[in-house]
């Protein structure tokens, strides 16, 4: 069974002080009676007091980028080592927001895969298609690209070790949530196409949906076969929301 994961991406949002308080509260909400893998993704600056708050508490820290060097004359960058060494066990790759801003094309979205994986980081590849590409009929073969961009260079027994997101940039930030039979049609897609090169891995592996995940609409997505959880952004910032959206993906939905 794929335990159900929930992942905050909390991208530049935050301060200190936000950080400590966010995390407290999130603390102070889990129910231990919860089947739900939790995931903290602050900013850089953010990592270090986040894992001083997290110690202990069973919650994993992970990062929103990396360089894929590991070391070097990059200023301004951080690697998949020094994420480890700040004990982060997860990083996202390939997020919309980098693709379309900061030039993170398939082969950068590849090389930080392989990068975040020779450091012992888990990935959290992210896929999705735009407005016009679903309206055009091609989110099929959109996501399929981004993720063969990856096996192709890292190879199917990669996603072993990692977690794919599937976020449909019409519904990140937007209040636009992909209904569940939408996300479910790409889930399965996805899952499909990774079963063709090993059934094994593709049944084992987490498909997390994004966009638009609120307290309110998370048990009805989870509930689908095929989204073993979600990558959460603005509704992350605010514990109550965050909790329910984990207490929606580890416990059964009432009758
Ligand atoms: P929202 O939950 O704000 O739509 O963002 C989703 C996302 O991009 C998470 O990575």
């Amino acid at each position: 069974m794929r335990k159900p994961l929930v992942a905050a991406n909390w991208k530049m949002h935050g301060s200190r002080e936000m950080t400590r308080e966010l995390i407290m509260a999130i603390r102070d909400g889990v129910d231990d009676s919860w089947d739900t893998e939790i995931l903290i993704c602050p900013p850089y600056v953010y990592l270090d007091e986040a894992s001083r708050q997290l110690d202990g508490s069973g919650i994993a820290l992970g990062a929103q980028h990396l360089n894929p060097n590991p070391g070097g004359a990059h200023t301004g960058e951080v690697s998949a080592p020094m994420l480890a060494d700040l004990g982060c066990t997860h990083v996202i790759v390939g997020h919309s927001e980098r693709r379309a801003m900061y030039g993170d094309d398939d082969a950068v979205v590849a090389a930080n895969f392989q990068a975040a994986q020779a450091a012992g980081l888990i990935p959290v590849l992210c896929v999705g298609e735009t407005l016009e590409e679903r309206e055009a009929g091609t989110t099929g073969v959109v996501v399929a690209e981004q993720v063969e961009a990856v096996t192709a260079a890292a190879g199917i027994e990669a996603f072993d070790k990692a977690v794919l997101a599937y976020e449909p940039v019409w519904a990140i930030g937007t209040g636009l949530t992909a209904t569940p039979e939408q996300a479910q049609e790409v889930h399965a897609g996805l899952r499909g196409l990774l079963a063709k090169m090993s059934d094994k891995i593709a049944s084992d592996l987490r498909i997390l949906y994004g966009g638009s995940v609120k307290g309110a609409n998370a048990r009805a997505l989870f509930g689908m076969p095929d989204i073993d959880g979600g990558l959460i952004g603005g509704a992350s910032l605010e514990a109550s929301e965050f909790l329910a959206i984990c207490e929606a993906a580890g416990t059964p939905a009432r009758a």
